[in-house]
């Protein structure tokens, strides 16, 4: 057994990793951008398997943001190659792991090819009964509360929800994560203390943890460290 996995004792039901610093680790090595990004991709595997180890239930990654489409058309265009390859070539491997895939996001925006992909191996998956990965894509925390104000007025309008009885719960119900639990330990790699965007909803009481690991490094013993210093926390919820 690794010696990283002592002292964990207390495992996050749901990790969610804001995975960041994939180009300044290639711009270290002189490399170009999407070389970051296809070793960041071998991290996702190592997480993931890791989590499943562990008995972590949900693993939600941002892999793509909304504003990400703002970057150079080439860098995206590699992003969604990648993500698109990344499923085909390793579904067999989470069948294999019982990893259950999910995705939240605007999927609609994502290029057809990759939408099919997704599609096919979250049906594939969609038995297994270990970890649940759930890819953020496309996702924007503003865009998914704006949609959820959305659902719930149309549900209002047909009939459906009383106006009265709308509360935390109920619009909790409306949010693309309506099936997962809140995250209970947040991860961001490389150092930068902002929450760009995601789950701003869900994230109210959840554990912070930010490493100056780059992700490509961000690897099994640096998913331990995190996961340890998260059972050293006190969880108060706002109460005393
Ligand atoms: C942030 O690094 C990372 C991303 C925007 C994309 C995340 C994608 C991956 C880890 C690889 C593919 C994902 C899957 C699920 C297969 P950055 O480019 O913002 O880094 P920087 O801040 O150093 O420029």
């Amino acid at each position: 057994m690794s010696r990283s996995l002592d002292e964990i004792k207390i495992i996050p039901r749901h990790i969610a990793i804001i995975m960041d610093g994939n180009g300044r680790w290639a711009k270290e090595r002189g490399l170009p951008r999407t070389e970051g990004h296809r070793i960041g991709a071998d991290s996702v595997s190592e997480v993931v398997e890791e989590c499943g180890k562990l008995g972590v239930e949900f693993l939600t990654l941002y892999a793509f943001s909304s504003e990400n489409w703002k970057r150079p058309k080439r860098e995206v265009s590699a992003l969604m190659t990648l993500l698109e390859r990344f499923l085909k070539t390793k579904t067999a491997e989470m069948l294999e792991k019982n990893v259950r895939l999910q995705a939240i996001g605007r999927l609609h925006d994502l290029p057809k090819s990759c939408q099919e992909q997704l599609h096919r191996s979250i049906e594939k998956t969609s038995q297994c009964t270990g970890l649940t990965l759930i890819l953020a894509l496309s996702y924007g925390a503003r865009e998914e509360i704006v949609d959820g104000i959305k659902s719930l007025l149309e549900s209002v309008e047909k009939g459906h929800l009383d106006k009265a009885m709308i509360d935390n719960d109920i619009f909790a119900k409306h949010l693309y994560t309506r099936y997962y639990p809140d995250p209970d330990l947040l991860i961001r790699t490389s150092g930068e203390l902002r929450i760009s965007n995601f789950m701003l909803w869900q994230i109210s009481y959840t554990e912070f943890y930010v490493t100056e690991t780059l992700w490509p490094d961000f690897r099994k013993e640096a998913l331990h460290l995190a996961v340890k210093a998260y059972g050293q926390r006190q969880r108060r919820f706002g109460a005393i």
